[in-house]
């Protein structure tokens, strides 16, 4: 990552022995540095940059490497372990698969697909009644897309046009790359879309007199006038993608903004499509985030914890919407792979059935009842605490990207992760915090302690 580089050279540091953390070489050890140095030299570099921790292996919501060194992690993975690394159900449920002998059917009928879809379209909300498989979350990006633009064609041939958010993220293709409304990333495309539009995302601290008393609604309305100043038609608007929280920090709307959002949206027929991929099964407490802001979107898409484990993505959404693609013309080769369907029809079990998004809600009061006391402690330090359930964003330093806040954002994450402890690196001025929904009390309130550590020396060496 730009900014702050880890040290992939083995450190002498402190040992620590818990009932979840043992910390007892030097980190990284010395013999997982081959693996990083070969990884170098084979793999592009955009890959690399993560905090240089070689997994061995990963079982519920701890990390080990090979050398006897274990982790509470509060990453599962990148928002994807939900219902705890390598749960017993879903290897249960991929052996059972392989052992059938059937590793792939492309759009061959296969009950693994049938079993999945059944599951997923009966625990969402009602008005989601069919899905389309895919594998990644940036291909579901780019199937909302052309989904909400089908069905503006529908309408009127100009009816084209998406609006996003500045700042968000939906992925690494191009449609996803367009959506993010930040020049840089979109430099190497070489042109604009002129039917993407993006508004300037409502940041809670734009309003100095905090989130309640703000006019949202009023605040929503100017952001499309400006828009319209640009020239855009608002009867020429098919669809409004939103990621549910913003992933850098874990921020979330205004319940208001989003509520006039969705008003307009069905004044103008614009389709409503939320992304998920991050936010989605329980993450902040319920089993998807849009819930939170008391509106119904026409789509959604999902991914990471949609399986728990194996590649697995997808959009689910209205039977009129999903079907307008016609028989046969929107497919990919790995999409509702069999194996990928056992593990995500496992996982979908043991969410519902481990009562993990209850349990997140539970657990999320712990931590950010705990995280507003840190706030509290390090006022010269923390902005901001983002985040519902088990989600949370401690955003450094001020409103605006600051280099300070990156680079000390990345120290207390390597520093945390010598006291066995993985933080999300963000790279930018906040520390995320997203355990697997599993965790237990005990070493949530364990991985905090080792959290307000780590700030604690950095900021004194700081000074
Ligand atoms: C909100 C959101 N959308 C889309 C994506 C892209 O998903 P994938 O990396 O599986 O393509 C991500 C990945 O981090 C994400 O957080």
């Amino acid at each position: 990552m730009p900014g702050y580089d880890f040290k992939v050279r083995p450190q002498k540091v402190d040992t620590v022995k818990t009932k979840y953390r043992r910390i007892k070489t030097k980190i990284p050890h010395p013999g997982t540095l081959a693996a990083f140095k070969e990884l170098e030299k084979y793999e592009a570099r955009s890959m690399h940059g993560q905090l240089p921790v070689a997994w061995d292996r990963a079982k519920d919501f701890q990390v080990f490497d090979k050398y006897g060194n274990y982790w509470i992690d509060f990453t599962s993975t990148i928002f994807l372990a939900n219902s705890g690394h390598s749960n017993p159900r879903i290897i249960k449920s991929i052996q059972k698969q392989l052992n059938k002998g059937l590793l792939h059917s492309y759009t061959f009928v296969n009950e693994a697909r049938l079993n999945f879809l059944k599951k997923l379209i009966e625990i969402t909300p009602k008005q989601l009644e069919k899905a389309f498989l895919l594998s990644a979350g940036t291909e579901a990006t780019e199937c909302a897309v052309k989904l909400m633009r089908l069905r503006g064609r529908k309408i009127r041939p100009s009816k084209l046009g998406i609006i996003s958010f500045k700042g968000s993220m939906h992925g690494r293709t191009m449609a996803a790359e367009m959506l993010k409304g930040n020049e840089a990333s979109c430099d190497w495309i070489g042109y604009k879309d002129p039917n993407i539009y993006h508004l300037p995302f409502p940041y809670p601290w734009l309003s100095a007199d905090y989130y309640q008393k703000y006019d949202w609604k009023g605040y929503f309305t100017e952001s499309m006038e400006e828009l319209k100043k640009k020239g855009l038609k608002l009867e020429d608007i098919c669809g409004f993608i939103i990621e549910s929280y913003q992933g850098w920090g874990a921020v979330f709307y205004p319940k208001e903004y989003i509520k006039a959002l969705a008003e307009f949206a069905r004044k103008y027929d614009i389709l409503i499509t939320f992304d998920e991929i991050q936010a989605g099964f329980g993450r902040t407490g319920k089993l998807f985030t849009y819930q939170h802001y008391g509106v119904k979107p026409d789509l959604l898409c999902l991914g990471k914890a949609l399986s728990g484990s194996l590649p697995l993505s997808a959009v689910i959404g209205r039977r009129e919407i999903l079907d307008l693609p016609e028989t046969g013309s929107m497919s990919s080769t790995h999409s509702a792979n069999p194996i990928s369907c056992a593990a995500g029809l496992a996982n979908l079990e043991a969410i519902i059935s481990g009562n993990l998004v209850q349990e997140s809600a539970r657990k999320g009061r712990i931590l950010h009842s705990r995280l507003d006391k840190l706030k509290k402690k390090f006022s010269k330090r923390i902005f901001w605490i983002c985040g519902k359930g088990l989600v949370a964003g401690i955003i450094l330093g001020g409103p605006r990207a600051e280099e300070s806040g990156s680079i000390f954002a990345s120290k207390v994450c390597e520093r945390a992760m010598q006291k066995g402890l993985l933080l999300v690196h963000t790279g930018r001025e906040a520390i995320k915090i997203g355990p697997p929904l599993t965790i237990s009390d005990e070493a949530l309130n364990e991985g905090i302690d080792v959290l307000e550590e780590a700030m604690t020396e950095v900021d004194k060496e700081a000074n």
